[in-house]
This record gives structure tokens, sequence and C-alpha cells, in this order.
């Protein structure tokens, strides 16, 4: 079999240009501005270029966004009163801080700080909690992608074996938690998982997020799968994720490409957090 490559980057611009777009000119008419702030601390590359997707997105959807950049060297306190600040300002629904932060710097602190109804990483014990209980809340970014990505492949989850590979509290774990929600049975492994292959041989859907290049396999994979790569490394100039993509996808059914497949989903689930926070706040 050889899989049907699910475009991220098409599903993200299909939602990003009608559904999203529609939903800002909404509230641009009850003079509601959806604006998203992104706090990035340090040059990272990566980061930087993470950052540079969003605003691109959120020029798409029609909604404002500014970075806040600090140098590497930022106190902890001044990110907390900046954080202060953008959870008082009413121009302001969405706020993110971008990961990773230098380690003189509480992630736990900081994510604490942010007023949860501007939460649109959906990082915060508050809404990780409303998740965890199945209440309405802001779903992080990339879980919810994921399961946007499931939902245009027409995959009615209920019932189905789901493997998860990757057990982060960005994405392993709430991914788990959603696929629970549409009653799937669920997997979890990890790095220290004995017989991994054993728990991938009757999955339905793999989602992988171990940040390993190619720590998966054709080999390990069943016939017919779902495979979502969420991994994203740089190999000697070349992209690649954390599923083997010229073997998986002689298996499965379906499959994410790197890049183009979950990164495009999590920016746009960003965008659409944003919007939902608008809509709430007003
Ligand atoms: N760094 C890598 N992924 C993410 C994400 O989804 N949100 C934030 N804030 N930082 C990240």
């Amino acid at each position: 079999m050889v899989a049907k490559v699910i475009s991220g980057r098409e599903v993200a611009e299909t939602i990003l240009t009608t559904d999203l777009k529609n939903k800002v000119l909404e509230l641009n008419k009850k003079n509601i501005k959806p604006k998203l702030i992104v706090i990035l601390v340090g040059d990272m590359k990566a980061s930087a270029s993470y950052v540079a997707q969003k605003e691109k997105f959120a020029v798409k959807a029609g909604i404002e966004s500014d970075i806040m950049r600090f140098e590497a060297t930022v106190t902890e306190e001044e990110i907390l009163t900046q954080i202060d600040n953008i959870n008082n300002d009413k121009s302001i629904h969405g706020v993110i801080v971008q990961l990773p932060l230098p380690d003189h710097i509480s992630v736990t602190k900081v994510l604490n700080k942010i007023d949860p109804s501007k939460d649109v990483d959906g990082f915060t014990p508050t809404n990780v909690g409303k998740l965890f209980l199945g209440e309405d809340t802001l779903v992080s970014c990339t879980p919810k992608g994921i399961m946007q990505m499931l939902a245009s492949t027409g995959t009615n989850l209920s019932g189905k074996n789901v493997t998860v590979v990757g057990r982060s509290n960005i994405v392993g774990k709430p991914v788990a938690i959603l696929c629970l929600q549409q009653h799937a049975t669920v997997t979890m492994c990890h790095s220290r998982t004995k017989d991994l292959n054993s728990k991938l041989a009757d999955a339905d859907v793999v989602i992988v997020a171990v940040g390993i290049p190619k720590f998966i396999n054709g080999d390990q994979i069943p016939e017919g799968c779902i495979v979502i790569d969420v991994g994203i490394h740089n190999i000697d100039g070349k992209l690649c994720g954390d599923v083997d993509f010229e073997s998986a996808s002689q298996k499965a059914s379906a499959i994410t490409p790197v890049p183009g497949g979950v990164g495009p989903m999590t920016v746009c689930a960003l965008i659409e957090n944003t919007i939902i926070a608008a809509e709430r706040i007003g």
C-alpha cells in the first residue's frame, strides 16, 4: 500500500482562509479585533522561524499579532511583569510564551501567570485540568491540529486503537485525552516502553511525538494504519520527522509529511484559539 499524504499545509490554508477569516469578519462587525501576543526570549533559530509562521498565518486569518522580544538575559521578574500587563490589557485576547525558555526562567511560574482566558497555547493548569475533565476549554495547539487532520481524513476514532509514542505535556498526554474523548482505545508508549513493536502491531492510528529522528519505521507499523508524525529535525540540512517517511509511507494508508504536516496545523490551531478567546472575552 502507498499512503495518501495528509497535507497539513492545505488543511490549514482552508481553515484559515474560510472558517477563521469569516469568524474574524463577524467579530470585526462587533468592533472586536482579535489580537495575539507572542513572547520570544533569546535568539534560537527554530523559535524565530515558528514565530515568523505564526505572524504569516495571523495575517491570512485577518487577526492582529505582535511579537515581544527579549534578550536571553532578561529576568524572570520582567517576563512575569509583562504577562501581568498583557492580562490586564483589554485589547489583547491571546498570549503565548515561546518555549523553550533560558534555564534561569521557570516555565511553571511563567505559565501559571497567564490568565487562562488568554492562554491560547492551552498550557495553564486551569486549561489542562479542564481538558482532562472534558470541559470546554482552550485546547493546546498541536493536539488540536492533529485531531483536525484526523477529521480531514474522515476517520471515526470510536473503538479504534490509537498508539501514542511520547508522553510530553504539550503533545503526548493531551492528544491521548482527546482521542479518549472520541472513544478510541489509547495506548501510551515512551522511551521506557518494553516491546514497543507489540504496542504498535494492532494500531489503527499511530501518533509519534518522541523527538528522535526516524524513531519509527515502516517495519514497526501495521499495514493500512494512519501515521501522524509530530517530530521535526534538521539532519545535515534536510528536514525529517520522528517517523521514517520512506518506509512508513509504503505501509500506512495515510501519513503526515515533514515539513508541511502537523507544523502548519499547530499554528492554525493557535490562530483559532485566539479567535475563540476573542469571542469569549469580547
Ligand atoms: N515550542 C515548541 N512548540 C511550542 C508550542 O506549541 N507553544 C509554545 N509556546 N512554544 C513551543
